[in-house]
């Protein structure tokens, strides 16, 4: 879900729906919006995408210059009128929009019910519009800090009622959130975009805190202790364009042609040019304590797992460090067995998901050192980790990751080749071969995103818009990239695909192997090169269609399959950066053929903050 608040001189509906709208990545079944006016708090929401309620408003607009709006993403109770927020107390007198869970609203709303309050929603969140009015005491500040203190979850919220009308309130139990300090107005936003076009002037808050904003200013406390919090200032030099599509027709599209740039970025400083080496100057700890790691445990989930997985093959080759790659979901409540000397390493894009949070979390508790490979500075994953390397790709939009995905296997390449140094376990001229191998990578990407390489994908991606399956199969590093391809393909598509270790295939799938199955066979890894083409003839033999992926110059795999993309020729390990690009691609055409939205598939967000 997403928050915008605002105090002001403008009109708050405008702004409101400005910052709904950079917000709807992060749900989209609904959105709304209240404001207060000489008529008191007026409201409006509803189901579907945000275009819907801006539709309403257009013909009815809500004057006010103090509000709060919601996209929201169903937790408790269904996407529908009803549930979407802001969600009102009885009388109409207070506001909330909120992010995340309340995990004990069912007893307080049995309290809520003896005592006669009647509910119109399914919501969580309506417990805290109903639990405010019942604890009013003339200053909403105090009471929502007592009402927040009798709530348990993770979340976000956003609070304004009648009776003052100065005053716009904002609280971060876990759930992201940032304060927007203007000239005599004030923002909420839950990230930096959703008020950039307004103010560059920020107050990240802290877990725990809370914000009271009016047009003079903005003041954090401490929600527990009720005392001020003082913070620093924190000036956003991005760009907001940076943020739009930008001639594109999708913000996938746009950030699949971003990933060039997006890995020059992530390598930026961190190659000395003239040795040829990896230096990570943001590192905290010492070369002697990274040398001392015995054992990494690399935590994630969706694609930033599938990074990770990346990460595994490379880090365990170069170092000899044994890597563990588990999902966040199931991490977390895990019983993990941590030697003195494991690291963990935690990769989230929007540094805010909730189980990868989670986990972070539980390997602090055992004093476990946590490095983050995040994309957002700020974020949650960002603040609390102890180490943080930051992709910069720039802020990705569609819900289907590309180039954060690009810039994490850039960012654990360089980790793996520095871990490779302090540990001596790769002389220094293999580094200097790998380093320059990766510095060709963005050029090669580039040509991987020709029209005419483009083409091909657009035309196998319409020749399969119709199928039920696809299968994608490769060997070590392939298959994690096809692990990825299938993810990529099955949520932005629907079509239903899987992705196996190719020897694996015959213990069950190749069952499901008739006449024209596609199927997406990656052959780009040297050592395993013939057992992968071995397993490729067993599927051509069940009538599979087989699209091959081989390295240029290879002229084997065009015998046994029906059509070969070539990637450029790299080193083995590096592939995976090159051959993901074709699936990516893959993936987006099948989704347009198929006349779906590109950037918003059913079901999904962008960030998932709830566990
Ligand atoms: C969601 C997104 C995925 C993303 C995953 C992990 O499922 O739709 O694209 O890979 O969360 O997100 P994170 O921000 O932690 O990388």
């Amino acid at each position: 879900c997403g928050i915008v608040g605002y105090i002001g001189d403008k009109s708050a509906q405008e702004v409101i729906i400005g910052g709904l709208r950079k917000l709807e990545y992060r749900g989209y079944d609904s959105a709304g919006i209240a404001v207060l006016n000489e008529q008191g708090l007026q409201m409006d929401k509803a189901q579907g995408r945000l275009a819907v309620l801006e539709d309403r408003l257009e013909s009815q607009p809500l004057g006010g210059f103090m509000g709060i709006g919601h996209t929201r993403w169903a937790t408790h109770g269904k996407p529908s009128d009803e549930n979407s927020h802001p969600h009102l107390d009885e009388k109409g007198d207070f506001a909330v929009v909120h992010n995340g869970i309340i995990e004990n609203f069912m007893p307080i709303k049995e309290e809520l019910l003896k005592k006669g309050y009647t509910f119109t929603s399914e919501t969580d969140t309506e417990v805290i519009a109903h639990l405010l009015a019942d604890m009013y005491d003339g200053d909403i500040v105090s009471t929502a800090r007592k009402a927040v203190q009798r709530m348990r979850g993770a979340y976000a919220l956003g609070i304004m009622t009648k009776h003052e009308p100065d005053k716009l309130v904002a609280i971060r139990l876990a759930s992201p959130l940032v304060v927007g300090i203007g000239e005599r107005e004030s923002f909420i936003g839950s990230d930096i975009p959703a008020i950039l076009e307004h103010t560059r002037d920020v107050y990240i808050l802290n877990e725990g805190e809370m914000a009271v904003l009016s047009r003079d200013g903005v003041e954090l406390f401490d929600v527990e202790t009720g005392k001020k919090v003082e913070r620093d200032v924190f000036h956003v030099e991005w760009d907001l364009v940076q943020a739009e599509k930008g001639g594109y027709d999708s913000f996938m599209l746009k950030e699949i042609y971003e990933q060039p740039q997006a890995v020059r970025d992530t390598m930026g400083a961190r190659i000395d040019q003239e040795k040829k080496r990896i230096v990570l100057p943001e590192l905290k700890m010492s070369d002697t304590e990274l040398a001392a790691y015995d054992r990494i445990y690399i935590v994630a989930c969706g694609t930033s797992m599938h990074a990770g997985l990346v990460g595994k093959d490379v880090i365990e080759k170069w170092t000899r460090v044994p890597v563990e790659v588990a999902v966040a979901s199931e991490f977390r409540y895990r019983d993990p067995i941590y030697t003195d000397n494991t690291l963990m390493i935690v990769i989230s894009q929007s540094g805010e998901t909730a189980d990868t949070l989670a986990a972070l979390r539980e390997a602090k508790k055992s004093n476990v050192k946590v490095l983050a490979i995040t994309n957002v500075v700020g974020s949650s994953v960002a603040r609390e980790a102890d180490e943080v390397l930051f992709t910069w790709a720039g802020p990705e939009v569609a819900v289907a990751s590309t180039k954060a995905y690009t810039s994490q296997v850039v960012t654990l390449y360089l980790f793996a080749l520095y871990l490779a140094e302090v540990k001596g376990t790769l002389p220094a001229d293999e580094i200097a071969n790998v380093v320059e191998h990766l510095q060709a990578i963005p050029g090669k990407i580039a040509s991987m995103l020709e029209e005419s390489e483009a083409s091909r994908m657009r035309d196998f991606a319409a020749s399969i818009k119709e199928v039920g399956s696809v299968f994608f199969i490769g060997r070590s590093l392939d298959y994690a990239v096809s692990l990825e391809g299938s993810l990529k393909l099955k949520e932005i598509s629907y079509i239903h695909s899987e992705a196996y270790p190719a020897g694996e295939l015959k213990h069950g799938t190749l069952a499901l192997i008739e006449d024209n199955v596609p199927v997406i066979a990656l052959a780009t890894q040297p050592d395993i090169f013939e057992k992968m083409v071995s397993n490729i003839v067993e599927v051509k033999a069940r009538g599979g269609r087989i699209l091959g992926f081989a390295t240029e110059g290879d002229t084997e795999l065009a015998k046994a399959v029906d059509e070969v993309i070539y990637m450029p020729s790299t080193l083995p390990m590096l592939t995976p950066i090159l051959t993901v690009i074709p699936l990516q691609l893959l993936a987006y055409y099948a989704s347009v053929a198929r006349g779906l939205d590109v950037d918003k598939p059913r079901n999904l967000a962008k960030s998932v903050t709830v566990e």
